[in-house]
């Protein structure tokens, strides 16, 4: 067999076999035979015994005694494929047993061989398993490798597809003089928010996608109605509300869930009262409630057609204002002590 050394240059270990067999001579005979023909042996004596030495150090080949004195051997066949499947397994029997152990073959057993035993036959039966093995490893080896390779270029699609949503993003934000970079500055307050509660790695890369994505269902709203300088009737809002459901609905061939739900919700209210809204309280996805408060913050503090931009402290008191009805108190103090934190940090006056 071989293997890489310290260097990793390749070098050849011998392979180990277990030799399982209650009589201590048949073991030293197979011992001394297998050794000869460069393998490395262990014995074992018991069931008990073999299962030790096979937890204690990788076996490349079991000899397996049908007759054992604590477990038969072919009780232990099964656990030994269930613990060891990398293992071969050769059923070692007396001849009025052979249909016993051809039997153990169905059940994953490589080969037979029988008592008393002819030794070269032996050498020639364990020759042929391990080979059967070697090739059975590098099969395993070769899938895991196209799975491996499978894994990284859907990853690396997934990748370049969210990259294109994400420049259309900014492209449909450039278009637009009033929301030039809201997604990225989103992105950046709704991430410091998921820091403050607490959220994994996995949530926290989700937050940041959810972030960045969840106006491009924007693509599908009305310029005009979108950038109207009056207020909007009922059905213009309507109309720009869709966004949240087409965004959603772009995004879900290469995202999780929770990205989805995220975008799909992130106009949710927390008291259920926005539109069209079939979830309230903490039934609305905890990346989309913190999504809403950073989408909402960043929208105040911007120029709208409508409206001028809010300062800072006016949108903070505004968030502490709809705190409970629009937004999860929860997220919204987490919101307002970043915030504090953050204006100490840079002497701002709230
Ligand atoms: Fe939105």
């Amino acid at each position: 067999m071989k293997q890489a050394n310290a260097n990793g240059k390749s070098i050849l270990v011998p392979e180990t076999l277990l030799i399982v067999d209650d009589e201590a001579g048949i073991r030293n005979l197979l011992h001394q035979k297998l050794s000869r023909e460069g393998y490395s042996c262990k014995e074992a004596g018991t069931a008990e015994k073999a299962l030790n030495a096979l937890a204690a150090s990788p076996i490349a080949l079991v000899i397996l005694d049908i007759r054992l004195p604590d477990k038969s051997g072919t009780e232990l066949l099964p656990e030994i494929k269930l613990g060891y499947p990398d293992t071969a397994v050769v059923m070692a029997t007396v001849i009025s047993k052979v249909n016993v152990a051809t039997q153990c073959l169905k059940q994953g057993a490589d080969d037979y061989i029988c008592k008393p035993f002819d030794l070269d036959e032996v050498t020639l039966s364990i020759r042929r398993a391990l080979e059967r093995r070697s090739l059975r490893l590098k099969i395993k080896e070769y899938q895991q490798y196209l799975e491996d390779k499978v894994e990284e270029q859907t990853g690396e699609i997934r990748r370049l597809f969210l990259g294109a949503i994400e420049s259309l993003v900014c492209a449909l934000e450039a278009k637009d003089r009033y929301t030039g970079g809201h997604s990225h500055r989103v992105t950046e307050v709704a991430l410091a928010l998921g820091n403050e509660l607490g959220l994994s790695a996995t949530d926290m890369e989700d937050l940041r996608w959810g972030s960045l994505l969840h106006d491009v269902g924007k693509i599908a709203v009305d310029q005009l109605i979108q950038n109207k300088p009056d207020r909007l009737t009922q059905e213009e809002y309507e109309h720009i509300m869709i966004h949240a459901h087409v965004g959603a609905g772009i995004v879900q061939p290469v995202v999780n869930d929770s990205v989805v739900e995220m975008i799909e919700h992130h106009h949710d209210h927390y008291d259920g009262s926005g539109l069209h809204q079939v979830v309230a309280g903490s039934d609305i996805p905890l990346a989309a409630r913190i999504l809403a408060v950073a989408d909402a913050f960043d929208a105040l503090t911007s120029d709208r057609p409508y409206r001028p931009a809010m300062s800072r402290k006016k949108a903070l008191d505004e968030i502490k204002r709809c705190m409970r009805t629009q937004f999860d108190p929860v997220v919204a103090n987490a919101f307002l002590r970043t915030m504090s934190r953050k204006s100490e940090l840079l002497a701002l006056p709230y």
